[in-house]
């Protein structure tokens, strides 16, 4: 059987770059507070009416086009993971078709909902389209425009200080090398913690999955259940994230490192054998704790948080095509990729570079 390999990489993060002290000046925070607890130092931000999740997508598929050496017309098949979509639906899968003119093609195109593990459960499910001989060029992308959709009140300061704006793209391609490319995916969700990292309006739920939606802000039972969304729906902020940050600290970095571990014992390779680890850049904080647990060298362990936020299901391939660029990563090196969010849903690849 086939193996699948990155045959071309690429990332877009917008021009604009948005420091604590200026999110400062709209909420009650501060760049000590952030930085110590994230690590982050600042952001990108699109430019709205110019730029959307699709555009910055199709900047970094561009890339990742040129870095394969293909045409766009030699892709196959389109596989694209967000959280912040241009639409509810349809997805920004065809609309990256179309903005890259690909239309004539009537190729696929999947959109992928799993949130900060977006770009790894799309890793997985290319790689066997891949492997089986189905296609022979997938485009996978991760890219997020959170900037839209954050409160930007001292309301939504534990959340909106996290998340930036950015796309990262790649090429997949079969290799007969079977010592090279994904060697390994592994996928896992678990439901019971689902609305601690959330969205939930607007959504059809009408309140049906937790008795106490007031947690979330849904102090009036009327708000919910007729339509969508409703006037109190604005005013109350209830169309931002939730995140119960502690909890999902918790369960990342056990989640974390017990998927990398899966990886490695799946393969018969030990943690000393990894040259590079790209955790989702979820935290600083919980990449460092991994670095101690797994007990991995300094500069084995790539972070770029500190520049662009928690970019989701695009933190990944940006940090991989940076890491790559930067030199990190050369061939035959071994790169772990692993995430975990939302959902909650986390999983891990292995890689021979
Ligand atoms: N600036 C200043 N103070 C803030 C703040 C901000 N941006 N956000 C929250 N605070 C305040 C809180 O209101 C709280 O104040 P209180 O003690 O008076 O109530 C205090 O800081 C502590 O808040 P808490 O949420 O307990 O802080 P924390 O140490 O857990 O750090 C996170 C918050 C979000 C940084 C941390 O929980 C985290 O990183 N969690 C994981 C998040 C993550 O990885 N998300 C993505 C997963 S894919």
């Amino acid at each position: 059987m086939m193996n699948t390999k990155i045959a071309g990489i690429g990332y877009y993060v917008p021009k604009r770059v948005v420091t604590n002290d200026e999110l400062a000046q709209h909420m009650d925070t501060s760049d000590e507070w952030i930085q110590e607890r994230t690590g982050i130092k600042e952001r990108r931000y699109a430019e709205k009416h110019k730029e959307t999740t699709t555009t910055m997508a199709a900047h970094a598929s561009l890339r990742a086009i040129e870095d394969a050496c293909i045409n766009k017309e030699d892709i196959d098949f389109i596989v694209f993971a967000t959280i912040s979509p241009d639409y509810y639906f349809p997805g920004c899968g065809v609309l990256l078709q179309r903005e890259l003119g690909l239309t004539d093609a009537t190729i696929g195109s999947l959109d992928v909902r799993n949130q900060c593990s977006g770009f790894i459960y799309g890793l997985s499910v290319a790689d066997k389209f891949i492997k089986t001989g189905t296609y022979k060029n997938i485009l996978l992308i991760g890219a997020e425009m959170h900037s839209m959709g954050l409160d930007f009140s001292t309301r939504g300061r534990g959340v909106s200080v996290i998340f930036g704006d950015g796309a990262g793209a790649v090429i997949l391609q079969p290799t007969e090398d079977e010592n090279k490319g994904v060697l390994t995916t592994h996928l896992h969700s678990d439901g019971t913690y689902a609305e601690e990292l959330s969205l939930i309006s607007p959504g059809c739920h009408g309140g049906y999955h937790d008795d106490d939606m007031g947690k979330y802000g849904f102090v009036d039972p009327e708000v919910l259940g007729e339509i969508l969304v409703t006037e109190t729906m604005l005013k109350d902020g209830l169309l931002y994230p939730y995140m119960n940050g502690k909890l999902v600290f918790k369960n990342a970095v056990v989640r974390f490192s017990e998927v990398i571990h899966e990886a490695l014992a799946a393969t018969g390779l030990q943690k000393e054998d990894i040259d590079m680890l790209i955790p989702h850049q979820a935290n600083l904080r919980i990449s460092q704790f991994l670095q101690k647990t797994l007990k991995l060298e300094e500069g084995k362990v790539f972070n770029n948080i500190q520049k662009y936020g928690n970019t989701t299901a695009a933190s990944i391939p940006i940090a991989l095509c940076e890491a790559h660029q930067e030199g990190k990563i050369k061939s035959g090196d071994l790169v772990c990729l692993a995430a975990f969010g939302s959902g909650f849903t986390w999983g891990s690849t292995l890689i021979r570079w």
